[in-house]
């Protein structure tokens, strides 16, 4: 059975709640409401970019259980969309369960995903795929053993942080103990457990952008990629990206194996963010956001299906085109400054070239390296379309009042 839109703000309504409202759930709702559904966005703070595009608005602390509960029998969603990881996730697991409403992609995915424990054993230890050698440990003694078994340099993080939070490169036994300390700090509950992990000297990493959606006639899901997007991080953020990435014809078939594998142990509809880290012809598994990625903004320059509209499409039950038109880059603006009530200007030059594009995303309040808006650009080369979109990223200032 496919399915049926009804209108919105009437009975027929077909809901959608987006748990999370920041700038990709923004472009997911603004895909949503072109195929005239009702979409409620909730966050933790008002006029957060998502809300500002949506019919209904919600804050609350969706890691609060009981709250999460109440804001689910008072919408009655037909969907439940996670935007980000931060939420009481038991609950969705109980709501899909009871089939209260369908949880975007599953709540497996969405329980396995929100720490790296989870997802990490499920892709090296049930799936078999490559992954970086890693340790688990919860106090500082056992910590300090997994560096030194895992080695030097290594990567420490907290398993529930995202963006780089808590995480370090620790280079050697002595910056063992900051390292713990600062994981400890920058986790997001205050739970203790981090991962060591081996480092993986790579040529490039990539998202793998892989969408599950069903088949238009016979109703079957079927799994498609996107071009690999090859990106660059700096301290655990993106700082731009770009598509294609060029990588050997043997890389790209394994990185579609692993894609393949995770995302249908994870199940459901929608889009999965695949980071891969590849070396010739080798690639590993890093970890997988079941949602829109933030690496992916540079698909709204690229191809016919934003990964935003490919999202809201799978979600629908509805068909997919992962097709790219353009090579294309994308290039982050920061605020900058700690501070609200910020203003942009500089829009004129950001747009002076054809083939370049923006997105402010209209965040209440700014803080140095926070993510406020994207560049985009189109050109014949990934270089060429680099340069363009930090040109223009560049030519954005924030302004205080
Ligand atoms: N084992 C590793 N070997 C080499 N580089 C790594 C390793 N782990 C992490 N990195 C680098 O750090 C970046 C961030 O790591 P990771 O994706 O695990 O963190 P994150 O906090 O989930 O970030 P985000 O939420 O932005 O995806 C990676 O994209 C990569 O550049
Ligand atoms: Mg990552």
């Amino acid at each position: 059975m496919s399915v049926t839109i009804g209108t919105p703000l009437q009975s027929s309504a077909y809901k959608v709640l987006l748990l999370g409202s920041g700038e990709l759930g923004k472009e997911v709702v603004i895909s949503l409401q072109r195929l005239g559904v009702e979409v409620h966005a909730a966050d933790r703070y008002d006029h957060a970019p998502a809300m500002q595009v949506a019919h209904f608005s919600h804050t609350l602390n969706m890691a609060d259980p009981e709250a999460l509960k109440a804001l689910i029998s008072q919408v009655k969603p037909h969907l439940i969309v996670p935007e980000i990881e931060a939420i009481a996730t038991q609950v969705l697991v109980e709501i899909e369960e009871q089939k209260i409403a369908t949880v975007i992609p599953s709540a497996k995915a969405v329980n396995l995903t929100m720490n790296r424990e989870g997802i990490r054993r499920l892709a090296a230890e049930e799936l078999g795929l490559p992954t970086s050698a890693y340790r688990f440990s919860n106090t500082l003694e056992a910590f300090r053993a997994a560096c030194d078994d895992i080695g030097y340099p290594n990567f420490v993080k907290p398993v529930m942080s995202s963006s780089g939070k808590g995480q370090s490169r620790v280079k050697s036994f002595d910056e063992v103990d900051a390292a713990w300390e600062y994981a400890q700090t920058g986790g997001r509950v205050n739970q203790g457990t981090v991962i060591v992990e081996s480092q993986i000297d790579f040529d490039f990493e990539i998202t793998l952008l892989t969408v599950r959606a069903k088949n238009a006639e016979t109703g079957e899901i079927e799994t498609s990629f996107c071009d690999p997007i090859g990106h660059r991080q700096d301290s655990g953020d993106y700082v731009e990206s770009w598509q294609p990435q060029l990588m050997t014809a043997l890389a790209l078939e394994e990185a579609k194996r692993i894609a393949n594998k995770v995302t249908i142990a994870l199940g459901g509809c929608g889009i999965f963010g695949v980071e891969l880290f590849v070396k010739g012809d080798k690639v590993w598994f890093s970890e997988v956001s079941p949602r829109p990625h933030d690496t992916g903004l540079v698909t709204l320059a690229s191809q016919f299906q934003s990964e935003f509209e490919l999202h809201a499409r799978a979600i629908l039950g509805l068909p997919v085109n992962t097709a790219r038109h353009s090579t294309a880059a994308s290039a982050v603006i920061y605020a900058g400054v700690d501070d609200t009530n910020l203003s942009f200007t500089g829009l004129n030059l950001a747009l002076a070239n054809p083939d370049t594009d923006l997105r402010l995303f209209g965040k209440p309040e700014g803080f140095k390296r926070r993510r406020m808006g994207v560049a985009t650009a189109r050109a014949e080369t990934t270089d060429h379309a680099r340069e363009l979109a930090q040109h223009a990223a560049q030519q954005v200032s924030v302004q205080q009042n």
